[in-house]
């Protein structure tokens, strides 16, 4: 069956997923917490060419920009032929760079490629390297939005698949790097939502844990040096109320694994590295990345992505998570300032 399409407005912003408690301040934030910035940044577990209504989603490409496996083949199968054909008039991307094209059969408007750094092989050349490199393609990802009037933008994990960048470092980058973005006085309400969007539990995890570092609950006072910031008093009780009896209507853990409607490829690019080789080359000279013929072994379904066996037994490894779009549709929620709900929703029996 295929998965439904997501609204924007069905995509939770920290904000909320602070009222319905799935996430969990930190003790000690790096940064000051801020409404308007929660209000703005969003976390969902979803395939991301299912979200409808944002302006742009941001594909992890490679520098030929002519597609790939991962997230970019999903891109491009559902985009349709005619994104090649735009793509091939780019003439690549740098890595770190980010280059934007129409959608297509995509529900949303535009989107943004970018090249993030295969962390190995840039590793090797400097140890800041894949660090400095995946900043950049959110910060060039970002500008481009701007610069191309997009009011919201989604991203997928760039480099955290293939290019095997380690999902909590990653993310940190991420999160960092769009804190500094969203806090330049010129980017001031030039992007009203900006959407992590996660395919692998791994990588919800990481924002998880690391989104209240750096997008705090608004009313923790960062000066509190507690190990029990959930006890603060609410600012808006009224708020916590509605909230709180939002939660209460969560459905239990999902017995199917979200990941039953389609995971991303497993299949892992092969970097052959000899480990004897000097450093210092700037480019793929001593590293051997295999062609899109040169994947390890993997089950496909018709659309790229894994197939499990049908007489598999199905694992369900979690709790319901914070930002799993089905536990989060299933709240009822629609209104990400959590000031009212989906009648709709709410009238499904749940
Ligand atoms: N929706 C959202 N995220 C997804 C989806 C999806 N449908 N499918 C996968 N992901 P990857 P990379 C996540 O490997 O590491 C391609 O061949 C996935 O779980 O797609 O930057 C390109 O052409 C992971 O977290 O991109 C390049 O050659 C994230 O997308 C190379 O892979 C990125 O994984 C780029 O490697």
């Amino acid at each position: 069956m295929t998965p439904p399409l997501v609204p924007l407005a069905e995509i939770p912003t920290v904000s909320l997923l602070y009222k319905l408690k799935r996430l969990i301040p930190a003790p000690h934030p790096l940064a000051q917490p801020s409404k308007a910035f929660n209000d703005t940044i969003s976390l969902i577990r979803n395939d991301i060419t299912k979200l409808e209504g944002v302006d742009c989603i941001v594909n992890a490409a490679n520098t030929s920009l002519l597609g790939g496996g991962g997230v970019d083949g999903v891109i491009h199968r559902a985009a349709g032929p005619d994104l090649l054909d735009e793509c091939r008039t780019l003439d690549g991307c740098d890595t770190g760079d980010a280059q934007i094209t129409s959608a297509y059969e995509l529900p949303c408007k535009r989107i943004i490629h970018t090249v993030g750094p295969i962390y190995e092989l840039e590793r090797r050349v400097g140890k800041e390297r894949p660090e400095s490199l995946l900043r950049s393609c959110y910060r060039r990802s970002l500008e481009v939005a701007v610069e191309n009037n997009m009011k919201s933008i989604a991203f997928s994990a760039i480099s955290t698949g293939v290019y095997g960048y380690p999902s909590e470092a990653a993310a940190r980058a991420a999160l960092d790097e769009t804190r500094k973005f969203v806090e330049n006085p010129s980017h001031v309400g030039k992007l009203e939502r900006i959407i992590f969007c996660n395919f692998e539990r791994k990588d919800e995890i990481a924002y998880e844990k690391l989104t209240p570092l750096f997008f705090p609950r608004e009313d923790q006072d960062p000066s509190i040096d507690s190990d029990d910031a959930e006890s603060q008093p609410e600012s808006d009780g009224e708020s916590l109320k509605s909230a709180e009896i939002l939660a209460a209507k969560l459905p239990d853990p999902p017995t199917v694994d979200p990941a039953l409607n389609g995971e991303p490829d497993t299949k892992k690019q092969k970097v052959d590295i000899d480990q004897n080789e000097p450093s210092g080359k700037s480019n793929m000279e001593d590293f051997s990345i295999k062609s899109d013929d040169d994947w390890e072994e993997v089950d496909k379904s018709e659309d790229g992505r894994t197939e499990k066996l049908e007489d598999e037994p199905v694992e369900v490894d979690r709790p319901s998570s914070a930002t799993d779009v089905q536990s989060i549709q299933s709240s009822g929620i629609i209104d990400m300032d959590g000031s009212h709900m989906s009648d709709s929703l709410l009238a499904k029996d749940w």
